[in-house]
């Protein structure tokens, strides 16, 4: 990450003042997002300088990112990345350990700064990765706001023992409604990386554009992720504006690796049988009215009618397809293949998907997309991969291995850990970042609907309802951007940021929601957002008690 050039606004008042903190011991207390497990301050300080060195007891190839982090934070202070030596000598270190005996997931690790040095220790490079991203915000943000580089920087003492709650913590971006280059992915991989969580489900294809390129079928791209304009407004009226945009799947590639190497797994998700008319448009044929339908990539927002053939043998065919090139280019256990909004009632009056009911014994159309479901999961499953789809494929039934992603509210969650599914929970009365974050509305951007302060994004219970045994099936949590209003990168992050910051902490911390204390989050919260101003992430402030609505 780079300081933000905005840092050179502060540049003369910083300069006047920089040479005399960094010889002063101004050490303020950490103030982490997610919080930490336990964190244990003591009194004096350790003074980082351009000169420490970083010692890695760890195979160098398992811990060579976990370096990299480390040294992107280095060269925002010193302007330069530490060296490496190979034992630790007296005082000035920073030592990253590997072991094996710690308690609690890979994920986990501990941070001690003493006054001799940093030492962390974590079973598995991810657990170091983590201490690393906390370290970042211990760090005291006047290090990144100036940007002189500096000789030294005091750190205060403290010991810090952590792990995550849950094991799935996730982001979903619509990359189909507005398209994000690989340079805004790569920019919201490194906030999620900043926010320890670790899975970035990515939204490829859709009503409104199919983004990924699969090379058996050239037309998904050529076609299907074009539109000819899009609309304004809630459907209001048309920009007249052609619109497109597609990864390669050399972009692909390039956006897995870069995930890797923050320790995230890219979930890919296509949409399966509905969201479908980017794919429709490109193969007419895959439509219960083929050439007859007439399908076009979708200018509207909203639900299209049409969604793709479970009648016919040829459907399944492209699915399979498209999933073998998506398996290659993603390793991911998980794949998410959708199975939300889809209107079945082409399928009602079409002579093939009756067939298909009366030959497989189906009850009704709600059955014949958990006959599609079931058919897909067998596909992935003998690839080896597992199937996650949204809480509608819970309507027709499901199979046992199927996790539950629940969007609307948290009972398909709840229903599904109740019967034995996995499930994450990404109820949208919480996690639905494209809703609203204020009630004041004059300087609001156009928006789909819904209010979800950062209070409310904090007061979710992944738990709710369920016993202990229960909880069990809770994967983790996942907060959603939806982006039919989402335009630009600036309201991208605008949208995401400080939201995500609370689902983060709910994912990792998940503290006992009788202990939560909402208002030591915000004033985490908002030490936080200093961060983002020095990376250059445009941010919500409405939390700030000052109401502060600075015109981004
Ligand atoms: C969804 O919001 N349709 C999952
Ligand atoms: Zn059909």
């Amino acid at each position: 990450m780079k300081k933000n050039f905005i840092a050179l606004i502060m540049l003369l008042v910083a300069a006047v003042t920089v040479s005399a903190q960094a010889k002063k011991v101004e050490v303020p207390t950490p103030s982490i997002v997610p919080l930490p497990t336990q964190m244990v301050t003591g009194s004096g300080v350790f003074t980082l300088t351009n000169d420490t060195r970083i010692v890695t007891q760890f195979d160098e190839k398992e811990i060579k990112y976990v370096k990299n982090a480390l040294n992107e934070i280095m060269v925002d202070v010193f302007g330069k990345e530490l060296k490496s030596a190979s034992k630790v000598k007296d005082g000035k270190y920073i030592v990253i350990k590997k072991d094996a005996t710690l308690n609690g997931t890979d994920e986990g690790y501990t941070l001690d700064i003493n006054k001799d040095g940093i030492v962390i220790t974590a079973k598995a490079a991810a657990g170091a990765f983590y201490a690393v991203q906390t370290l970042r915000q211990i760090v005291p943000i006047q290090a990144y706001e100036t940007t002189i580089d500096l000789e030294k920087v005091n750190l205060p003492i403290v010991n810090i023992k952590d792990s995550p709650s849950l094991a799935y913590r996730g982001f979903m971006l619509d990359c189909s409604r507005h398209f994000w280059n690989v340079e805004t992915v790569k920019e919201m991989i490194d906030i999620l990386a900043m926010h320890k969580m670790n899975r970035f489900r990515w939204h490829l294809t859709e009503d409104q554009g199919w983004r990924i390129e699969i090379k058996k079928y050239p037309l998904l791209t050529q076609i299907g992720s074009l539109r000819e304009q899009t609309t304004t407004g809630h459907n209001v009226g048309m920009d007249g504006i052609p619109y497109g945009g597609y990864y390669t799947q050399k972009d692909v590639k390039e956006i897995v690796k870069y995930a890797q190497e923050r320790f995230i797994t890219v979930i890919p998700e296509i949409e399966i049988p509905g969201h479908s008319l980017g794919a429709l448009s490109a193969y007419p044929w895959l439509g219960c009215r083929g050439e007859e339908g007439n399908y076009k990539t979708w200018s509207n927002w909203g639900v299209s009618p049409d969604i793709v053939c479970a009648g016919k043998e040829s459907s399944f065919q492209f699915w399979y397809d498209v999933l073998e090139e998506v398996l290659e280019l993603f390793p991911s256990e998980y794949i998410h293949i959708g199975g939300d909004e889809s209107p079945r009632d082409a399928w009602k009056v079409c002579d093939l998907c009756q067939k298909r009911i009366k030959e497989n014994g189906l009850k009704n159309e709600a059955e014949l997309q958990s006959y599609v479901t079931h058919r897909i999961e067998e596909f992935l499953n003998s690839r080896g991969r597992k199937l996650i789809g949204w809480d509608e494929i819970l309507e027709g039934g499901v199979s046992k291995s199927a996790t539950i992603m629940s969007w609307r509210g948290a009972e398909g969650g709840i229903k599904a850990a109740k019967s034995g599914n996995m499930a994450i929970m990404t109820p949208n009365g919480h996690c639905y970042l494209d809703y609203f974050q204020t009630t004041d509305r004059k300087d609001e951007h156009e928006g789909i609907g819904g209010y979800v302060p950062l209070r409310k994004a904090y007061a979710l219970n992944p738990y709710d309802q369920l016993s202990p045994n229960e909880q069990k099936y809770i994967m983790g949590v996942q907060c959603n951007l939806w982006t039919e209003y989402i335009p630009t990168r600036m309201q991208l992050q605008y949208q995401v940021l400080p939201r995500l910051s609370a689902i983060a902490e709910i994912g990792w911390t998940n503290p006992n929601p009788k202990d939560k204390d909402v208002e030591g989050f915000l004033t985490r919260a908002k030490e936080l957002s200093r961060y983002y101003y020095v990376y250059g992430y445009n941010f919500g402030k409405h939390f700030f008690e000052d109401g502060v609505q600075e015109g981004w």
